[in-house]
């Protein structure tokens, strides 16, 4: 048996193939395009390991997806791949209109096409995994309770409403074709491999390198973060046993504004590779908020934990100690992927 993943060379994926190599013997085909975000140094650890085949390709390519299940017959598609970053999709939207509707649109029809001819009993057992986010279900005000499923979708920024719309069509596939799928979102991931344009690993990196912290707006803004294994585990509960045409949400019952977040970063910086110039704190900048910037992210996590018995394994303090602990030992990881194309996007986005 095999599985197929999109995306797996990126920031979750690629932590999703490395745990589930760890877990398993069950081979990957991962098909990633490799874009800004996708690292092959992520996967350097499989280089050698025959249970893994890296395929670089687009998920727009019809006959590439189709060649790809025709060949390996897997017995699951997770998708992760997609345009990720919300800032990104502020100043080009396009690439995110492509990806994550037109491609998952591929995807579903030719997994359709695949799984229509397949015997009975493979037929049955077959999956369509679509990893999603939280971030379709719009902002919360302080006092409103945490999304559960049944919240209604109301994205606000271009890549949640590009998300959305793979959401919608994933579910559209199950209900008018019967495609057997599995839908999860989730709230922000962190930890090893995260690109350094987002929040974490951005404050870590410039902290390092003695540039301003930039914190949007007035910091105040909420996210409920999940260490990525949790994520993963997550993510194989509801492969193995999530009931189809099902939408469940994975969060680490963690709300932080995001002030404490990069307070916490310092603290822990100071602890571990204090700077003698000062402590981090004293880089911490406020800047231009993000336009559209959502309030507060919540999960209620209630439905996985109750029907397949996930829960994160991880506080926010040991996640966030290991993931301050992993840049600090990777800062070769660190300068590969801050290449010519990161510098232009810190430059477009906070010069
Ligand atoms: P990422 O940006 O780090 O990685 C995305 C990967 O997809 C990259 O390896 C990239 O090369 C690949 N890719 C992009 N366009 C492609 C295309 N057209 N064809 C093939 N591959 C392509 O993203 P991530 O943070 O790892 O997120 C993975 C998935 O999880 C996404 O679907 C995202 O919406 C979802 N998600 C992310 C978070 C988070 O906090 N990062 C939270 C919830 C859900
Ligand atoms: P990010 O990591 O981009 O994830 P998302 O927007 O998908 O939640 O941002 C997390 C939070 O941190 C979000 O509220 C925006 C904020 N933020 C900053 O304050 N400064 C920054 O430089 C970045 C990248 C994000």
């Amino acid at each position: 048996m095999t599985i197929l993943v999109t995306g797996g060379a990126g920031f979750i994926g690629s932590n999703f193939v490395l745990d589930w190599l760890k877990t398993s013997d069950e081979p990957v085909v991962n098909l990633d395009a490799l874009t800004y975000a996708g690292n092959l140094e992520n996967l350097a650890s499989l280089q050698h390991d025959p249970r893994h085949v890296f395929v670089k390709g687009d998920i727009c390519d019809r006959a590439l997806i189709d060649q790809l299940l025709a060949t390996h017959q897997p017995r699951a598609l997770v998708h992760f791949a997609a345009e990720s970053h919300v800032d990104r999709s502020i100043h080009g939207p396009g690439a995110f209109m492509r990806t994550n509707i037109e491609g998952t649109f591929t995807l579903l029809e030719a997994a359709r096409g695949y799984w229509s001819a397949l015997p009975a009993e493979a037929k049955a057992a077959f999956r369509f995994h679509h990893v999603s986010t939280d971030e379709v279900y719009g902002s919360l005000k302080p006092s409103d309770p945490p999304f559960a499923e049944s919240n209604p979708y109301e994205p606000n920024s271009p890549y949640s409403a590009s998300k959305a719309a793979s959401d919608h069509l994933v579910r559209a596939w199950h209900h008018t074709y019967g495609l057997p799928v599995v839908t999860t979102n989730c709230s922000n991931n962190y930890g090893p491999y995260h690109f350094p344009e987002k929040l974490i690993p951005l404050m870590i990196v410039n902290a390092l390198a003695g540039k301003p912290l930039p914190v949007y707006g007035d910091g105040q803004q909420i996210r409920d973060w999940l260490y990525v294994t949790d994520h993963c585990a997550g993510i194989r509960a509801v492969l193995a046993g999530g009931r189809l045409g099902e939408t469940y949400n994975i969060g680490g019952w963690n709300e932080k504004a995001n002030i404490d977040i990069v307070k916490t970063v310092c603290a822990l910086l100071d602890e571990l590779r204090p700077d003698p110039a000062g402590p981090y704190s004293r880089l911490i900048t406020y800047v231009t908020d993000r336009p559209g910037h959502d309030r507060r992210y919540a999960i209620d996590a209630r439905k996985i934990e109750r029907e397949l018995g996930w829960r994160p394994a991880e506080t926010f303090d040991t996640g966030i100690r290991k993931t301050v602990q992993w840049y600090l030992a990777n800062a070769d990881w660190v300068s590969q992927v801050q290449s010519g194309a990161y510098r232009d996007w810190v430059a477009k986005q906070y010069d």
